[in-house]
């Protein structure tokens, strides 16, 4: 088994606040890199922010500010976001950063020494809000006439000099990685629309603008500054100490995973391993592209106003909910739309009913009428090793799951055994047992504290701090919880503390 695993989310764009989709993208991440954790790997996860480019130099002209000050103090909203939602990064870059800067000119020389820069002069539909240039066959047609992005942003005819990346000399050779490297693009149907793209002829790319002075400059032509996406896909091996491939960290590449949404699935999947190939470099083992939220139906903007803010949402039904929710309402790689009535049912039915009641009415039971300690395992019957059985499959399982990001299985896979867990519960009765045979109450119990060990083992990379509870009520020490400590059983006579209850019913104070 391969002992590194690296994940990255995107870097974000620093020209407005955070909302749920950014929160979204970290949170799925960050559920990856804990698994992997779990499953005994050295684990390096990067995210961060992105920083250069026209947008956020008007942004911050808006508001009166440097582009300087400007970034910093939004760079700082996203890093409190994901310090706030517990994701475990390992390193949080900026494009800002000197060492990321000159990472980006070594990387730039490397392709241009190797023949793959050339200058000539850009003309096309360009769109700001997208960053990017548009073909005339890309656009669409509004019904007034006007001409916009596929986004539906506004383009503009733009001409000026600009350095090209020969992206059209690629075409066969990344045809032919994407069929030797099935996995390479996931989910399907992504992987399909980016090889049409491909197949469809590919335009050598301007990787370099005059028009603005907010990015990097290009080494040797300080009149232009690199495009931001360049700038901002070097993060990931920048994040590495790039150019100087020999220490420690560069131990990480090839990437496992770049996790990213679906608008950007094509700069990752086809930019990116073109810019690595022509510089030498390994390409990322994985792209995975996840669906987009709209809310209440619509799609979240900011001049509709209904734009879900992730703190807002942790203030108010808590951390472990929302981030259950997000990735057990929606089949992760699809689209999904986000209600409040939705979580408030996932929290009340799945997290206080399903989860939190099997463990309250276990482990008080095991207070109460076990003297507070954890049972020894006793004889079983076909019954309890079958369940028990099946609980211990969701390890395997799990992992399979994850390493194919189907994160909405893993969970339904855990519940699967949390509702069997409660079938169980209420078919053997140990609070009747008690009485008429103390030493199979005892067994009962023993086997559902074991089902939930696993259950909470298993969970704590989608509920860090639910789990982290669950897990000392249990009896299991720090030490403990890996993957591979499942494979022992427990001691029994470890005392217990008093149960409390993890999940809290919601329930909605009258306006
Ligand atoms: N800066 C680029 C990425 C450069 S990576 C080398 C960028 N930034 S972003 O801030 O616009 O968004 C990044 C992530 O947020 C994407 O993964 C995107 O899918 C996610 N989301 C933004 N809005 C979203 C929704 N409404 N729903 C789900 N995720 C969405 O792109």
């Amino acid at each position: 088994m391969k002992s590194h695993y690296m994940i990255t989310t995107p870097i974000y764009y620093v020209n407005g606040a955070p909302h749920v989709g950014h929160a979204y993208t970290s949170i799925a991440a960050d559920v990856m890199a804990r698994f992997n954790r779990l499953d005994g790997k050295k684990v390096f996860f990067l995210t961060g922010t992105d920083e250069h480019g026209q947008k956020v130099e008007q942004a911050a002209q808006n508001q009166g500010s440097s582009p300087q000050d400007f970034v910093d103090e939004v760079s700082a909203k996203f890093r409190g976001m994901a310090d706030r939602l517990n994701i475990s990064y390992d390193r949080f870059i900026r494009t800002t950063e000197q060492r990321h800067k000159e990472s980006c000119q070594a990387l730039w020389k490397k392709i241009a020494d190797a023949g793959h820069i050339y200058l000539g002069a850009y003309e096309g539909w360009y769109s700001l809000r997208d960053e990017c240039y548009f073909g005339e066959d890309e656009l669409i047609t509004k019904p007034d006439g006007t001409k916009v992005a596929p986004s539906g942003a506004e383009v503009k005819w733009l001409k000026e000099p600009s350095y090209f990346f020969k992206l059209s000399e690629w075409q066969d050779r990344l045809l032919e990685f994407y069929e030797l490297h099935p996995n390479f693009i996931g989910p399907e149907s992504r992987k399909n629309e980016i090889m049409n793209f491909v197949k469809s002829g590919l335009r050598d790319l301007s990787i370099s603008r005059t028009s603005f002075k907010w990015g990097i400059p290009v080494p040797g032509d300080s009149d232009h500054v690199m495009y931001v996406w360049f700038d901002a896909l070097v993060n990931y091996i920048s994040a590495l100490g790039y150019p100087d491939t020999t220490n420690e960290l560069w131990n990480f590449w090839p990437v496992d995973l770049h996790l990213v949404g679906k608008e950007i699935a094509r700069f990752h999947a086809l930019y990116w391993p073109a810019f690595l190939m022509a510089a030498g470099i390994e390409v990322p083992k994985r792209i995975y592209s996840h669906g987009w939220w709209t809310v209440e139906g619509e799609k979240m903007s900011k001049s509709v106003g209904n734009v879900i803010e992730p703190l807002k949402l942790v203030d108010e039904f808590g951390l472990d909910p929302v981030r259950f929710f997000l990735l057990r309402e929606v089949p992760f790689g699809g689209d999904g739309d986000f209600s409040r009535q939705a979580l408030i049912n996932r929290m009340n039915n799945e997290l206080a009913n399903d989860l939190g009641n099997l463990a309250q009415r276990t482990l008080t039971q095991v207070y109460r009428n076990c003297d507070g300690k954890l049972p020894q395992q006793g004889t079983v019957t076909s019954e309890d090793t079958e369940l028990l059985a099946k609980a211990k499959l969701l390890p395997i399982l799990l992992r399979e799951q994850l390493e194919r990001q189907a994160l909405h299985e893993a969970l339904e896979e855990v519940w699967k055994i949390i509702r069997a867990g409660n079938a169980y519960i209420d078919y053997q009765a140990p609070w009747k047992l008690r009485k008429t045979d103390p030493e199979r109450m005892a067994v009962v119990l023993r086997v559902l504290t074991d089902i939930l060990r696993i259950v909470a083992t298993v969970l704590q990379p989608f509920m860090p701090d639910s789990m982290d509870k669950l897990l000392t009520q249990l009896g299991v020490e720090v030490s403990e919880r890996q993957l591979v400590d499942l494979e022992k059983d427990l001691p029994g006579g470890r005392s217990l503390p008093e149960p409390k209850g993890i999940f809290p019913r919601f329930t909605e104070t009258e306006a």
